[in-house]
């Protein structure tokens, strides 16, 4: 192996140009040269592809977003896209991949190995929603963000006596509403993963005001339901002075945290060094505070799941 190439794919998240840089850096350091393709696979298959030096990747470690852009793009599923990628892969020289994404990703990452041109996954989401990782890349810094909200929410909440649903991103997973709702004191943490009975977080909520709680602060993941559509089914239980918001893009902006840089530098790091060993077709995990990879055929048969205990966590603070 000599050149390989590095993308981002999905939705952005913050720590992504740290991993991009750690792929760059580590891989320079081995000898090998390096090429970044924007726009995910479709600059793949367009040859959007130009050589990535050691400065190049200079100041970006504290950047939100990715240098790299990204896109998604279901046309790589269809084997037409994937052959027309390779033409690329071939025209540039490069031998294998490192690719950052969600799992969406994985599925192209998979298919380039099986063609002959290993690629390694990295976990950038902030979703976190992938199996076999404890973290994602952009997990922390959008729960940081989240927090920051709540925080702001909580002074006007507390001082009109009102209750607010705040709508959090994670596509189908729980994980940033369960993390913001427990470091931002939330009364109640609505997920995916956990049924609710919405008569009965009225009733929690009435049982707050009644023993004096001034602000009443429901964390809702958007999997469930709009934040606007829980709080009219709340305001049908009495008055609660509910208002609702939606935190939306915020979420995945603003500069990585400390955890998710180092994170992905660990990550990237890694997934050269899985190159250079000759693993293709393998996604990178952090477990137990240890680098990991798994076949993504495992990741696929798999469902990530949430950490549960903080649900029930928050149900005895909250009280
Ligand atoms: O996967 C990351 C994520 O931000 C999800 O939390 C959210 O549901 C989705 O992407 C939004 O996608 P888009 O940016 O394409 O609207």
């Amino acid at each position: 192996m000599k050149r390989i190439g590095i993308l981002t794919s999905g939705g952005d998240a913050p720590g992504m140009n740290a991993a991009i840089r750690a792929v760059t850096r580590r891989a320079l350091d081995k000898g090998l040269e390096v090429f970044g393709i924007n726009y995910g696979y479709a600059g793949l298959v367009a040859g959007d592809i130009f050589p990535l030096t050691a400065a190049d990747v200079s100041d970006r470690i504290q950047r939100g977003g990715t240098f790299l852009y990204s896109a998604r793009y279901p046309e790589f599923a269809k084997v037409e896209g994937q052959l027309k990628g390779i033409e690329q892969l071939k025209k540039f020289g490069i031998d294998a991949l490192v690719v950052i994404g969600g799992d969406g990703s994985y599925h192209g990452a998979l298919r380039l190995t099986e063609h002959g041109y290993n690629a390694v996954g990295l976990p950038g989401t902030i979703d976190n929603d992938i199996p076999y990782t404890d973290f994602t890349i952009g997990f922390d810094t959008a729960v940081s963000t989240v927090i920051e909200s709540i925080d702001k929410i909580r002074d006007t909440a507390t001082s009109h006596e009102r209750t607010f649903v705040i709508e959090v991103m994670g596509r189908g997973a729980g994980d940033i509403a369960l993390w913001s709702g427990v470091a931002g004191g939330a009364e109640e943490i609505i997920v995916p993963e956990r049924e609710f009975d919405i008569a009965e977080v009225a009733q929690r909520i009435k049982e707050g005001r009644e023993k004096g709680k001034k602000h009443m602060l429901v964390v809702l993941a958007e999997g469930v339901m709009h934040a606007q559509e829980f709080a009219d089914k709340l305001n049908s239980y009495g008055d609660f002075q509910v208002r609702s918001t939606v935190l939306g893009h915020v979420q995945r902006g603003g500069s990585p945290t400390a955890r998710d840089r180092v994170l992905a530098s660990k990550m990237g790091a890694y997934a050269v060094d899985l190159l250079e060993d000759g693993k293709g077709g393998v996604a990178i995990g952090i477990e137990d505070n240890k680098l990991t990879y798994h076949n993504m055929l495992d990741l696929f048969d798999n469902k990530h799941k949430p950490d549960l205990s903080l649900y029930d966590l928050n149900q005895s603070l909250s009280r």
